[in-house]
């Protein structure tokens, strides 16, 4: 078994030099997190090396270097990196989960280039994929590769994480290819991000989009479980907490020391992008510089921003600004021995980096958004036993853990020179104290344990999954239930209606019996042998109306009717209607767009299949709020099934249907197949040797499961076919 993290990038870029070529470490809290990653399973890495290769000789050496290190390029073409790179992940995924809506970029051309990209990535998966293979797709480049790479290994555990911010559904809304992303993504078992809010948000946007169903953190699909969580990525927390006993740190941090010994530092460190607020910040620290002039030429930021995505226009403009901001504050203030910002467009090394972490007085961390920000962590965790203070926005992912940070909002430049004040002003023990319980959070929460949870989880799903399979009706499975039924005399055939024989409608009305389900009826109805029954909790004229002509059983209202040869019987119920549960469930119709009432004889239903999932899972638990009471006292019992609440009387149900047919006769044979959590009564009262049968997923209950209702009526033929007699067979042919 291994581990196969896919990412667009690779832990390393590799750049030409002389004949060869070199490699050092990306930037980016995807890739710095994620390999310092110490886990105890073979690990493989598939992403882009960072530069194009001109030839296939040139491919075959990067290959060869890279292979050593489990590392699998992907190679991408100039034009490739255009589209699907900096068009459609930077130009419109980024700025659209950042809320940056006037940057989105959209063309046609994008769109193709990032299936296509994916498309590239998934053959790369599935030339190394073996089976017992864990997969870990990763971040906003690839959201197509999970479904991609399910459709030709189905049995895979594929697992997703989105390091950036999940935006809001009217957000994420506009995407027009909102479908196809969410879709892809789907693909995995496991979809997780650093949040629960954009864990929440995801979820709006896939049931709105897509019309699914999430029962809190899952989804049931029409084969599999996925489910959906939220991780917050750490950071490996003893790396950079004894990074500062190295020698080579203690050097930097030392000369860092004696250079600016009265002086405070003040440290920034991010990749160019306009989500990391960086001229807020800057705005931030002049006015701070303004106000408090008794700082001056004792206070310095400094500033890295590394190189990024420079080729993008919206950045390339962004850095042009930041050039002309940080020149104008150093000449407003700067003197001959003061500059108050220190400028460093480009990487440091890890040393370098920690040495500036350890000795820096205060970390200005400001995003406008952030799916995270490892740099915070970094900083908290490589203090040691320095103090120091981290600011930190409340956009950032990391503000949910770090609460003893001094959080601001970033669009607030006041907020953020009162935070720097309030930093460098801050007594020592104070200092201490919330550096004390940020390290204590951030060493729990590190990137071993962040992994390990996400593959726990997976595994999770998977075994779920599994357990979901052995129970689907295989051919093996109906094979055996032929045979039982090719052997028994007396059989008990019971389906239910809406769901099992007949596909929903968004109207009830409109959900009347094709051809296909009136003929395989007859087809059951004209063995002798066969009692068939449809127990529905639809009304009985309904009932009568669709299917009153066939020589079958009817069941209408959950057994509160019956019919037996030409007569509908009644059981015996109190009256239950009064008219205070009657205007409760109307003014629900009223206040709830799309909603209606069925009014039967013994029950009242509110359907809401056609609202907004977020109003009707609020309207539901009101309604049901609001009828406990009075149906508390009417001794009636409030039921939800798939798109409904119904109230109806607690004595007759499809298991009290089952047991008076039971008693009336003994049968060598029972099937019985339903959808809805009204059937799991059904299946209940049975004997153990019936053969009960879900439709869909999960069932208390039910023996089996057939995934979709599109495979009822083929089944249902199959068996009525496998046991005509011969003589009927013969007339069978002759009609
Ligand atoms: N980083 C780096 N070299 C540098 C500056 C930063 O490798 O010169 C790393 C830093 O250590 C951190 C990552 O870049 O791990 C930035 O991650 P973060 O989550 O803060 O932001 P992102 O770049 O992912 O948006
Ligand atoms: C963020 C993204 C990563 C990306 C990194 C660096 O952390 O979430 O997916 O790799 O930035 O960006 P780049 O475009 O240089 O790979």
């Amino acid at each position: 078994m291994k581990l196969i993290i896919i990412s667009n990038r690779l832990p390393v870029k590799a750049a030409r030099y002389k004949k060869t070529f070199r490699f050092t470490r990306s930037e980016g809290g995807l890739t710095t997190g994620l390999n310092s990653l110490n886990l105890d399973i073979e690990r493989h890495w598939i992403g882009w090396p960072g530069v194009e290769a001109e030839t296939p000789q040139e491919q075959v050496q990067i290959e060869t270097l890279l292979k050593k290190r489990n590392l699998h390029p992907v190679f991408l073409s100039n034009r490739d990196i255009e589209d699907y790179y900096q068009g459609y992940s930077n130009s419109k995924i980024w700025p659209l989960c950042h809320y940056f809506f006037t940057l989105i970029q959209h063309e046609n051309s994008h769109w193709e280039s990032y299936k296509r990209v994916n498309e590239l990535f998934a053959r790369a998966a599935e030339a190394i994929i073996e089976p017992g293979d864990i997969v870990w797709v990763h971040d906003y480049q690839l959201m197509l590769l999970p479904k991609m790479i399910r459709e030709n290994h189905p049995d895979t555990s594929i697992g997703y994480f989105h390091h950036i911010p999940f935006p809001s559904y009217e957000m994420f809304r506009v995407l027009p290819e909102r479908a196809d992303l969410l879709q892809g993504l789907l693909g995995a078992d496991l979809i997780a991000f650093h949040t629960y809010e954009y864990m929440r948000h995801f979820i709006s946007a896939a049931e709105r989009v897509l019309d699914l169903n999430f029962e809190l953190d899952e989804v049931r699909l029409r084969e599999r479980v996925v489910r959906v969580d939220a991780l917050p990525m750490g950071i490996n927390y003893d790396l950079y907490y004894n990074s500062s006993l190295d020698p080579k740190v203690a050097r930097i941090a030392d000369k860092l020391k004696s250079d600016y010994k009265d002086h405070k530092i003040i440290l920034s460190v991010d990749r160019l992008d306009y989500s990391k607020g960086i001229l807020h910040r800057l705005k931030g620290f002049s006015q701070f510089l303004e106000n408090n002039p008794q700082y001056r030429n004792r206070v310095s930021l400094f500033m890295i921003i590394v190189p990024s995505r420079d080729n993008v226009d919206s950045y390339a403009g962004l850095k042009t600004k930041i050039d002309e901001t940080i020149g104008s504050i150093n000449g407003i203030y700067s003197n001959m021995s003061w500059t108050p910002v220190h400028y460093f467009y480009h990487g440091f090394s890890f040393e370098e980096l920690c040495a500036m972490y350890h000795v820096a007085d205060v970390a200005l961390v400001t995003p406008l958004r952030d799916g995270m920000n490892l740099v915070a962590k970094e900083y908290i965790a490589a203090k040691r036993d320095n103090p120091g203070v981290l600011i930190l926005s409340e956009m950032a992912g990391a503000s949910i853990e770090l609460i003893d940070s001094i959080i601001i909002n970033p669009n607030d430049s006041t907020q953020i020179e009162e935070a720097i004040l309030k930093a460098l002003e801050m007594p020592e023990d104070e200092k201490r104290e919330r550096m004390m319980w940020m390290q204590r959070r951030v060493s729990k929460q590190t990137v071993n344990k962040w992994a390990g949870d996400f593959i726990r989880e997976l595994q999770s799903v998977g075994e779920k999954n599994l357990t979901l399979f052995s129970r689907v009706l295989s051919n093996e499975i109906e094979r055996g239930i032929i045979s039982q039924y090719n052997h028994s005399q007396n059989r008990l055939i019971l389906l239910d209606y809406d769901g099992t024989l007949s596909e929903f409608k968004p109207r009830p009305e409109d959900a009347f019996p094709t051809k296909e389900i009136i003929k395989t009826l007859e087809l059951l109805a004209d063995d002798s042998r066969n009692t068939v029954v449809i127990s529905s909790g639809r009304d009985h004229i309904t009932l009568d109306n669709w299917l009153g002509s066939l020589n079958i059983g009817l069941a209408a209202e959950h057994g509160a009717f019956f019919k037996e040869g030409e007569e509908w019987h009644k059981n015996s119920i109190p009256a239950i209607w009064n008219e205070e549960i009657l205007n409760i469930l109307q003014q629900y119709v009223e206040k709830t767009p799309r909603s209606s009432l069925e009014v039967k004889e013994t029950a009242l239903v509110w359907h809401y299949r056609k609202v907004d999932a977020w109003l009707a899972s609020m309207r539901v638990q009101q309604l049901i709020g609001a009828l406990v009471t009075p149906c508390t006292r009417e001794h009636l019992q409030i039921m939800r099934g798939n798109k409904i609440v119904e109230v109806k009387h607690p004595n007759f149900t499809k298991g009290s249907e089952a047991n008076r047919l039971l008693k009336k006769k003994s049968y060598d044979f029972i099937l019985a197949m339903g959808d809805d959590i009204t059937d799991e009564d059904m299946f209940f009262s049975l004997p153990e040797s019936a053969i009960t049968v879900k439709i869909g997923t999960f069932s208390e209950y039910a023996r089996y499961n057939l995934l979709n209702q599109t495979e009822t009526i083929p089944f249902l033929n199959r068996l009525a076919g496998s046991g005509k007699r011969p003589q009927e067979e013969d007339s069978l042919k002759d009609g």
